[in-house]
């Protein structure tokens, strides 16, 4: 008997490789495979902004995020909806994760106003109401097309007061139940759940458990580098961890640095997504086998050398540091999609190393080469 149709479109996780705790993988999805670890570049408005999506995609991305709160206010997720959805709307045919939304809420909206049912917040765009709960948040990722839907929850900075980690933990979970009731079975889509808990070993544990009982196709760690020192984040992923179920995808969002990449994905992490490389991008700051550079510096201005003449990313090859420092000095759009283009190729070309390497039984050396390359390159 040929396998059932249902095969062909689930959404699947196969665990390829383990090296220590770093783990080399890849993900199903009806739009495409995503190898894990993955970067997924953001795309907040429905953009990773200065690239076309055929270039992300030809860096090496498999997936890229885009956000609940920033398309609700502008387009309109209905609006996206009758257009055919985010994948053809931004020409995007491969998988798409998107944020739930409440992280973005937190950090943009103006007048918030959060109680059991959701969040209640002005447009940072034009000072409109909006209401954001974990229904309402399910209705447009769906509306969106989102290949991975993420629950709604609540994330705290750190520091944070007393008992504020512990309640915005337990109203995650209950905003977990919620959202994985609200969004209908699809097949081939998956909905992950949130880890939470702050800085705080127990209340991580019981975020994990609790979350696994209930059952979601891969796990967040949500509410890390939100202020907290490397050294902190590096211990939460290694205290939930254990909690995790091996076969399910561990992702941690919004993080981070190449380095917090390195140290995250040898903990057993297999997805990430983060502004850095293209914000960072856009300012001027590139990243590099050789670590960073920052090229508005004044050292640059003369300086004919190329980024990295044996990077596999033509904009790094060819343009001087002199043109691109030139070029950042005098705002040009073309220096920011040039030194975007340069740091999403590097984050992908880190991620296929660390693939490698994994799959070869080698992370711990490749990551120490990395490292002291990144030393050398920066002292
Ligand atoms: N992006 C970065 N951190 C978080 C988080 O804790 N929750 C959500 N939903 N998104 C995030």
């Amino acid at each position: 008997m040929s396998e059932p149709a249902e095969s062909e479109t689930a959404f699947r996780f196969k665990l390829l490789h383990q090296d220590g705790a770093a783990r080399a993988g890849v993900i199903s999805t009806p739009r495409g495979e995503i190898r894990t670890p993955a970067f997924m570049p953001v795309g907040t408005a429905a953009t990773v902004k200065a690239m076309q999506p055929e270039a992300v995609r030809a860096l090496g991305a498999d997936i890229v995020l885009s956000n609940t709160y920033h398309l609700m206010l502008r387009p309109g997720a209905e609006r996206i909806a009758a257009l055919g959805g985010l994948h053809r709307f931004m020409n995007w045919p491969h998988p798409i994760l998107t944020d739930s939304g409440g992280f973005q809420v937190m950090s943009l909206a103006k007048l918030r106003k959060l109680d059991e049912n959701g969040v209640t917040f002005q447009s940072h765009i034009d000072g409109a109401r909006h209401v954001l709960t974990p229904e309402r948040s399910m209705e447009i990722q769906d509306l969106l097309g989102s290949d991975i839907v993420m629950q709604f929850d609540e994330c705290v900075r750190l520091p944070c007061a007393p008992g504020e980690a512990e309640r915005a933990m337990r109203l995650s979970l209950r905003w977990g139940e919620r959202s994985k009731r609200a969004l209908a079975p699809k097949s081939g889509r998956a909905l992950f759940g949130i880890v939470q808990g702050g800085d705080d070993k127990a209340l991580r544990r019981e975020s994990a458990t609790e979350l696994v009982s209930m059952g979601f196709d891969g796990y967040a760690l949500g509410g890390l580098a939100v202020g907290e020192p490397q050294a902190v984040m590096l211990d939460m992923i290694e205290t939930v961890m254990p909690f995790l179920p091996v076969d399910k995808p561990h992702y941690l969002m919004g993080v981070g640095t190449p380095d917090d990449l390195l140290q995250s994905v040898k903990r057993g992490i297999d997805m990430f997504d983060c502004v850095m490389p293209t914000r960072a991008g856009r300012h001027g700051l590139v990243f590099t086998r050789h670590g960073r550079i920052n090229l508005r510096n004044a050292r640059h201005a003369d300086d004919p050398a190329p980024i990295d003449e044996k990077s596999s990313c033509a904009a790094a090859r060819i343009y001087s540091r002199a043109y691109l420092h030139h070029l950042v000095k005098a705002s040009e759009i073309l220096g920011m999609i040039l030194m975007t283009t340069i740091n999403l190729a590097y984050y992908q070309e880190l991620m296929a190393g660390m693939r490698a390497a994994i799959a070869e039984g080698r992370f711990e050396d490749f990551a120490a080469e990395t490292e002291a390359l990144w030393r050398e390159g920066e002292s």
